[in-house]
């Protein structure tokens, strides 16, 4: 029978708590611990969790507790030092996206994890919902053809933050997404943004991404915007989809439509494209909470030492979008291109969430 492993979740700002609820519901899990350098968090989540002990030093948190593992979320220029402590200290670690703040942090946490043998995992929560699942699932297929573009809108009225702009806060999520959908990384991006509120802090942006093979995508963020649009667009040479996360059941519809090219066209440059528009079908999805989908694979990659989905790699790859986005800001928009991994392609994800343990 599988020991209960004991996790502490630092950081109980907006994020954290949701974290902790989850833990706390897993069977096989005991929340052991919580750190917050505010007492008065402390105090709200005492109540709620009267057997985890709390602290407002994660050092003390790290010495005294005997946890098996540590979830992090603290602001993004803490992801590194906290995560970094807590491998030191031989503990499991799972870190709010982004991963870090740069690739070279992104690299010694992954190289640490991986002399320590222990789990490194980025929240990229979308990967684990239902509705990516079965996207992923119905690209694999071929249904939609061959996936020439994805069009992604994160867009809301703040959260204003002062440590990173709007492209490290909420284009994580579309990128994280888009690379698994795609199951490869961009070889060059650019990315146009402007600071409207405060200075020097762009708060609305647009990245492009240019693949191999010619596939395109582009990421639109914003904090600066009265409705809440979470939506994704997938063209395939066949059929394409429409994902918007905003819908409570209905969030995925596949529309069985294409532009066609007729073998037959009158003369040099007189081209005419056939509009192809068929009966578009709304899947039925799965009523699953990604948070806990994602809490509960931290738990089994742990106990079974398989890298986890959103594994160290994954979000060093997409640390290193976004810090090719940053480049590209300061030209305002320039190309800047992505050199990959020395580990290559990366593999294709799986399908199936049974089966998210045993792949990278
Ligand atoms: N997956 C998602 O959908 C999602 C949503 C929101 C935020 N996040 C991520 O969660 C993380 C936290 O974001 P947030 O919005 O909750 O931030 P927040 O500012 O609301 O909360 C951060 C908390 O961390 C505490 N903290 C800071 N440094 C600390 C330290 N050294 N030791 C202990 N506590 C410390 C602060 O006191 C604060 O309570 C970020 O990485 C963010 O990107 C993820």
């Amino acid at each position: 029978m599988n020991r209960v492993l004991r996790v502490g979740v630092v950081g109980l700002g907006y994020w954290g708590p949701n974290l902790a609820r989850n833990f706390n519901q897993l069977p096989g899990c005991r929340l052991a611990a919580l750190c917050d350098l505010d007492p008065a968090r402390l105090d709200k989540m005492r109540v709620l969790y009267p057997d985890a002990a709390c602290y407002v030093s994660f050092n003390q948190m790290l010495e005294e507790t005997n946890l098996d593992a540590v979830v992090v979320a603290v602001p993004v220029h803490q992801h590194f030092p906290l995560g970094k402590a807590a491998l030191l200290a031989g503990k499991h670690v799972l870190i709010e996206k982004p991963l870090a703040s740069g690739t070279a942090e992104c690299e010694e946490l992954i190289a640490l994890a991986g002399r320590r043998g222990l789990t490194l995992m980025v929240g990229h929560i979308f990967v684990y919902s239902a509705a990516v699942q079965m996207i992923r699932r119905i690209v694999c297929s071929g249904d939609l053809g061959e996936i020439r573009y994805i069009n992604s809108q994160r867009l809301n009225l703040g959260l204003f933050q002062n440590d990173i702009n709007v492209v490290w806060d909420l284009a994580p999520h579309d990128l994280s997404m888009i690379l698994f959908l795609l199951g490869s990384s961009p070889s060059a991006v650019n990315c146009q943004g402007h600071a409207n509120i405060t200075p020097g802090i762009e708060d609305v942006a647009n990245v492009s991404l240019s693949f191999e093979c010619g596939r395109f995508a582009t990421v639109q963020s914003s904090w600066l915007e009265p409705r809440k649009v979470r939506q994704m667009t997938i063209v395939g040479t066949r059929q394409m989809i429409v994902y918007d996360d905003i819908e409570p059941l209905e969030k995925i519809r596949i529309y069985d439509t294409r532009i066609e090219h007729p073998p037959h066209y009158n003369g040099i440059g007189e081209f005419q494209y056939a509009y192809h528009y068929g009966d578009s079908f709304i899947p039925r999805l799965e009523q699953t909470e990604p948070l806990r989908q994602m809490s509960q694979h931290f738990m089994e990659c742990i106990r079974s030492g398989h890298p986890p989905l959103s594994s160290g790699e994954r979000g060093l790859e997409v640390v290193r979008i976004l810090e090719a986005c940053s480049k590209s800001l300061k030209t305002h928009g320039g190309l800047v291109a992505i050199h990959p991994a020395a580990e290559g392609r990366r593999q294709a994800p799986p399908t199936n969430l049974k089966r998210l343990a045993h792949h990278t």
